[in-house]
């Protein structure tokens, strides 16, 4: 008679920013991913940490039931339970922290914490629908979101380096802050998203900021595109009105173009063509329209995750959890949340 082995059962908890998020993977395979947004936000135009923190506290116990449910797992069979450790919001991140590291005592099971940020990476080895394949090593990982702008060049699971990285605000932040100017609500991303898919990237152009290496920046960009608006509207005060669309497709295609031209030199001198991206830009329309252009010119592999593996969720983390598990990188009870956390 053979003795069959215990599946590997790992609960992942996400907390760094405004999504409560918890996962289960099961000997390597996402089982729930179940995320609980806060829309709180919205009336306030950006997250507030404060609501941020008090809402996490609210959703985290039913957002773990509900994972532990959709995955078919009593709490019992857990192996272990990883975490994001940070960055993020110090307030929010605490709450994530203590539950994991409660939940675990109570169960006497090891602990493992995770970067966000090398999580995101880490995406892009679930089981996703664009690109059925998984990225061999080494690749390049476009990371962007509404916190961070980077360029990761991955050897590893658990070995990256961040070879490039925005010196002020984050590709998202960029979309988000020339929404708000134009009048559109937060977040703007997925909005101008939408208005630029009726308009001409080409009707408006803005300066590309001229940045070292393969960082960015886009504080830059975003006071050229206020002031743009303000010189516009004083000749037009319908301006934004009649001529949303072009607008939108003007400015995203900035982004877009200035996101990719570091991504290409960074491919072009490392000879790497295994490109991954993460992050909720992710989900941008023109970029993978942009990407799937480039991947035929420069015979690129592009690797995208799913979009609720995109944006904040625990299975990115449980994922990261799970590489860490095969190496036994556990951690104490004595560890605790940081707001900055490099990889
Ligand atoms: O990864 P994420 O959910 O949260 C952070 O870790 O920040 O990313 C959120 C960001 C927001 O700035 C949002 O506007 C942007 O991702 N975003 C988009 C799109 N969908 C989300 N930006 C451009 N186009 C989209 N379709
Ligand atoms: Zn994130």
């Amino acid at each position: 008679m053979y003795l069959l082995e215990k599946p590997v059962v790992i609960l992942g908890i996400e907390s760094s920013c405004d999504d409560t998020s918890a996962a289960v993977l099961i000997d390597g395979k996402i089982a729930s991913n179940v995320i609980a947004n806060q829309d709180i936000h919205k009336d306030y135009g950006g997250v507030v940490p404060e609501l941020a923190s008090r809402a996490h506290q609210q959703n985290i116990l039913p957002v773990v039931s509900q994972a532990l449910k959709l995955a078919n797992i009593e709490k019992e069979q857990l192996s272990a339970i990883a975490f994001t450790r940070g960055p993020g919001l110090l307030g929010s991140l605490l709450v994530g922290v203590s539950f994991a590291k409660s939940m675990a005592m109570a169960l006497n099971i090891p602990i493992i914490e995770v970067n966000h940020m090398e999580a995101h990476v880490l995406a892009n080895f679930i089981d996703n629908n664009y690109n059925k394949e998984k990225p061999t090593f080494p690749f390049l990982c476009l990371t962007v979101s509404g916190g961070h702008s980077q360029i990761v060049l991955t050897k590893d699971y658990l070995s990256m380096q961040v070879i490039g990285e925005t010196k002020d605000d984050a590709a998202g932040e960029a979309f988000d802050k020339s929404a708000k100017i134009m009048g559109l609500p937060y977040p703007g991303g997925p909005i101008i998203d939408n208005l630029a898919k009726n308009g001409d990237p080409k009707a408006f152009s803005f300066p590309h900021p001229k940045v070292d290496g393969y960082n960015y920046s886009f504080s830059g960009l975003k006071t050229a595109f206020l002031y743009f608006i303000k010189n516009k509207q004083k000749e037009s005060p319908t301006f934004i009105e009649n001529n949303k669309e072009d607008i939108c497709a003007s400015i995203q295609s900035t982004i877009v173009d200035v996101l990719l031209h570091k991504l290409e030199k960074a491919s072009d001198d490392l000879g790497i063509k295994e490109i991954a991206i993460a992050g909720g830009v992710a989900a941008n329309s023109h970029l993978r329209e942009k990407l799937s252009l480039l991947e035929a010119k420069l015979k690129w592999n592009i690797y995208i995750p799913d979009f609720q593996y995109c944006t904040d969720n625990a299975g990115m983390i449980v994922m990261a959890g799970y590489y860490k598990y095969l190496k036994k990188q556990f951690t104490d009870q004595s560890i605790s949340a940081t707001a900055r956390y490099s990889i």
